[in-house]
């Protein structure tokens, strides 16, 4: 795996095991713990409307390039963008997709590292709630303890690298993320009885649209791009493995369709509750793990929902970390000679730095801020915000406007429809929709432009 010749490479064996593990790293911590904070800091509907508009106007035809870009040259993107324009400097954005997955995985890891400790304290049943919703979050969070949870964390996501692509994650994802589906439906359903279930609703559905600031285009515009794993190469990646003749058109509404739909179950079971419990839907990144507890400790056997809850979303995370690690680990492989071996414990190695840096960011250097940011938050809003709508950016301009337009044409009628009219609408997604849009946000929220 991870040399350049197609033959050799590890293939996922079909078309749903490419779409379980495009969606395995789809759904994560992106859809249950950042939608619901970033909608609730943004104005819940307001938010809500702008990323589903660029989940399906933007993610999806991104997702489409970098599943072409990925497929055909059975590369990692530099190796992708070196084969399809040997001359041009385009592979370079594969440095920023690596500093993008390094600084993603630093953050992620702390918030996956939670879920373990979650999931451990329900299944001991030590969730407390003496304390109030808040306290309990503190008590299990409190000064160097979430470094250690981050260390086993990606301690398990460094065995199941070591162990292979195909045989871990293909394994692991298309069992586990049928039965996360079945788990949060039946979460949905309870949030129904809450008595903040019309409040939160409205919340999430209601767009103030007074309420789309520059501020909050941006933030949805980074949540569609975390939560589809789009324009750090991920995708790309992972369609270097996909089986000949797999349909990416579909595989890519297929992938933004899920990924979605566990966005919007997650907020429908946080809002309701947040509004029930008096929570301000504002709290940031600790928010889901203040509500859902709640939520729990009201169900009957609310420890077993819990313990079950926070393991499979440890799964979520876990399939999610694996393939953003694949950048970097593919990197070093292909371009640097090392063995897998080496790469992994490399990137592993690198972050584990960033992750210690993040958990600690909420104990003992909390008080440590860059622009107002602490460490966490920072590497989250940069790499969300700015690094991956560039990647995105720059595949889909790669796409539209560099590779030949016959040649596009031709396996966009074998690998996605034959229709060509929606050939037609793709290439003016690629070549004018996807990059002006990215562009304009861009300069409006850096203030040079006010709309
Ligand atoms: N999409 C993943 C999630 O929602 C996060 C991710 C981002 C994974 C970038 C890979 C690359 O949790």
């Amino acid at each position: 795996m991870g040399n350049n010749d197609i033959k050799s490479r590890a293939v996922f064996a079909s078309r749903f095991a490419a779409v379980a593990t495009t969606v395995g790293s789809a759904v994560g911590l992106g859809n249950i713990w950042r939608f619901p904070y970033e909608a609730g800091v943004h104005g819940g509907g307001a938010f809500m409307l702008c990323y589903m508009a660029f989940v399906f106007l933007i993610g999806v035809p991104v997702l489409y390039s970098e599943f072409f870009v990925g497929h055909i040259t059975g590369s990692n993107v530099f190796g992708a963008y070196r084969k399809l324009a040997p001359r041009g400097k385009w592979q370079l954005t594969g440095y920023l997709g690596i500093a993008a997955s390094l600084m993603i995985l630093s953050f992620y890891s702390v918030v996956a590292g939670w879920t373990i400790e979650y999931c451990v304290a329900s299944a001991f049943g030590q969730l407390d709630f003496s304390d109030g919703v808040h306290g309990q979050f503190e008590s299990l969070t409190m000064g160097w303890r979430p470094v250690m949870w981050t260390v086993i964390f990606l301690f398990c996501n460094t065995l199941i690298l070591l162990r292979g692509v195909t045989k871990g994650i293909e394994r692991v994802s298309n069992i586990m993320m049928p039965l996360l589906f079945v788990l949060l439906v039946s979460f949905c359903i309870h949030s129904f009885s809450m008595p903040g279930f019309g409040e939160g609703i409205s919340f999430l559905f209601k767009p103030d649209f007074s309420a789309i600031t520059p501020g909050v285009l941006l933030g949805a515009m980074g949540q569609a791009f975390f939560s589809l794993s789009l324009g750090l190469g991920c995708m790309m990646t992972y369609a270097s493995y996909f089986k000949k003749g797999t349909n990416i058109g579909k595989t890519a509404m297929s992938t933004a369709l899920l990924d979605s739909a566990v966005a919007v179950l997650a907020g429908i079971i946080i809002f309701p509750a947040v509004f029930s419990f008096g929570i301000s839907p504002q709290a940031g990144p600790t928010l889901v793990f203040e509500v859902l507890p709640a939520i729990f400790t009201q169900l009957p056997g609310g420890y077993v929902w819990s313990t079950l809850f926070f393991l499979l979303l440890f799964l979520a995370s876990i399939t999610s970390t694996v393939s953003m690690s694949e950048i970097s680990i593919s990197y070093f492989c292909d371009e640097k000679g090392m063995s897998r071996r080496r790469a992994t414990l490399l990137s592993s190695a690198i972050a584990l730095a960033g992750g210690l840096l993040c958990a600690l960011s909420f104990g003992p250097l909390s008080d440590f801020t860059i622009g107002g940011m602490t460490i966490f938050n920072l590497l989250d809003y940069v790499a969300s915000n700015v690094f991956l709508p560039i990647g995105g950016f720059v595949v889909s301009v790669f796409t539209g406007w560099v590779v030949n337009r016959s040649y596009l044409r031709q396996h966009f009628s074998v690998y996605g429809s034959k229709s060509p009219l929606l050939m037609n609408v793709m290439l003016l997604f690629l070549r004018w929709v996807c990059p002006v849009a990215i562009f304009l946000i861009f300069l409006n929220s850096i203030g040079l432009l006010n709309i």
